[in-house]
């Protein structure tokens, strides 16, 4: 099973990459969804048809869907939004702001992110498309998961089955409220979905994100961004696709000083995102829109359609990297991460209480949560090179080797099984 989620600035041709790619992996064979979690859909203008917010039938081997943002919301945290309510309330808050600080923040992306879980599951689809909303948005969509964790581990801090045998004593003691089962049952669905679509998005195995621009500074600037705050928060990124290149052709003198422009932002493009692979798309005589100019655009994208797996399959894996590893230098452990086209000045970090590594880079941060391993270390420092963060741990000498499995990425087994019933 393979994702593949189209980003970059607005307007750029995440939609029509989206939507060529989803044509080509239909034709190749592959049961195809192709999902567009822009609030501002246009998927259906890209198949000249209307698709709506129930998966649709576009062609043999392809479905598409464009998902209403606020559907699943209720169903999920309703339950939930009222409990903290009340006990917001009974901390002495007043009834409009407690209301407020019980919607859980980036909410919103939650229906897609559920959607494109739900369809990865069923085991109905091999390839699940994204067309995603303009960076900024993405990135939220993206980094909820994270952000639904820190906030629900920090403002629950119950654990189920303590304050199940604990109740009867906490009640004599106190009017708080306290969650019932259906609350605790509503809060483990949740954190579930949520851990298993962290998993599933973070997975550079099945999930790739590919950043889509057009040769213009400003354009160019913002997926520089994308796509440092995409490593930051530890999702592959395995292709570049600069779109809308004027043609070699192209001989109108009026375009002269837009060609050398565009050629050497190319240029600019090609160096500054080595060595992920750059695709480039020419600028069409009109519009993409219908199945033959999508197929049109996928042939310039991924070349001719051979077989699955061979040259012209968009599933491919077009770059592998290392988001984060783990490894040891000498008496020191090394977190390293991935985080291209920073300045080392632009990274803040420090540690947190709750044994993360605070990562900040302009208006985006991180909770990076140690391995339990490294928790239990003190930094010594943290060097960057080579596009990468490299965090040093120091080993006392009284410290025996720790185990592979303290060493793995930790970011839910706490939270689960807070809230499992038989945790
Ligand atoms: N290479 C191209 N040649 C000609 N027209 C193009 C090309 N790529 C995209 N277009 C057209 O440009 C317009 C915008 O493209 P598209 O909707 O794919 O961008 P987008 O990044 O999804 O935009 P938004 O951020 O608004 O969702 C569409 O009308 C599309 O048909
Ligand atoms: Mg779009």
């Amino acid at each position: 099973m393979r994702i593949l989620l189209y980003t970059g600035k607005g307007g750029v041709g995440k939609t029509s990459l989206s939507a060529a790619t989803a044509v080509r992996c239909a034709e190749l064979g592959y049961r195809t969804a192709v999902l567009s979690t822009d609030p501002a859909h246009s998927l259906g203008d890209s198949f000249d048809r209307r698709i709506g917010s129930h998966l649709v039938e576009l062609a043999p081997n392809l479905w598409g869907q464009e998902i209403d943002l606020l559907s699943q919301m209720d169903q999920y945290w309703g339950t939930v939004q009222g409990y903290l309510n009340a006990l917001l309330m009974w901390r002495g808050m007043d009834s409009l702001v407690a209301e407020e600080t019980a919607v859980l923040p980036g909410m919103e992306e939650l229906s897609s992110l559920m959607q494109i879980t739900a369809l990865a599951e069923s085991g109905q689809y091999d390839v699940i498309i994204i067309d995603a909303a303009p960076t900024g948005s993405t990135l939220q969509l993206l980094g909820f998961p994270d952000i639904a964790r820190w906030y629900i581990e920090k403002i629950f801090p119950f654990q189920r089955k303590t304050l199940q045998l604990a109740r009867p004593m906490v009640k004599r003691m106190t009017d708080m409220p306290l969650p019932d089962d259906k609350i605790f049952d509503s809060i483990e669905e949740l954190v579930g979905y949520l851990e298993r679509m962290s998993r599933l998005l973070g997975d550079a195995t099945q999930s790739s994100m590919r950043v889509v621009l057009n040769p213009e500074k400003m354009v160019i600037k913002e997926a520089q961004r994308a796509y440092t705050y995409l490593n930051l928060y530890g999702y592959s990124v395995d292709a570049v696709i600069c779109n809308r290149v004027f043609p070699r052709s192209l001989a109108d003198r009026y375009f002269d000083t837009w060609k050398s422009a565009q050629s050497q932002n190319l240029e600019l493009v090609h160096q500054a995102f080595h060595p992920l692979p750059v695709f480039e798309v020419p600028l069409f005589t009109q519009e993409v829109m219908g199945i033959q100019m999508l197929q049109q655009m996928a042939e310039v994208v991924f070349g001719p359609a051979t077989t699955r797996g061979g040259q012209g399959d968009p599933t491919q894996h077009y770059y592998i990297g290392k988001p984060q590893e783990i490894y040891r230098v000498g008496s020191q452990y090394v977190l390293s991460l991935s985080l291209p086209l920073v300045e080392r000045s632009d990274i803040q970090m420090h540690r947190s209480v709750f044994d993360e590594l605070v990562i900040r880079i302009g208006n985006w941060k991180r909770n990076v949560a140690l391995p339990t391993g490294l928790a239990k270390l003190e930094v010594a420092g943290a060097k960057y090179a080579e596009d990468r963060l490299n965090i040093l741990f120091d080993i006392p000498e009284s410290t025996p080797e720790i185990p592979e499995e303290e060493l793995k990425p930790r970011r839910w087994e706490a939270l689960t099984a807070r809230f499992r019933r038989n945790g």
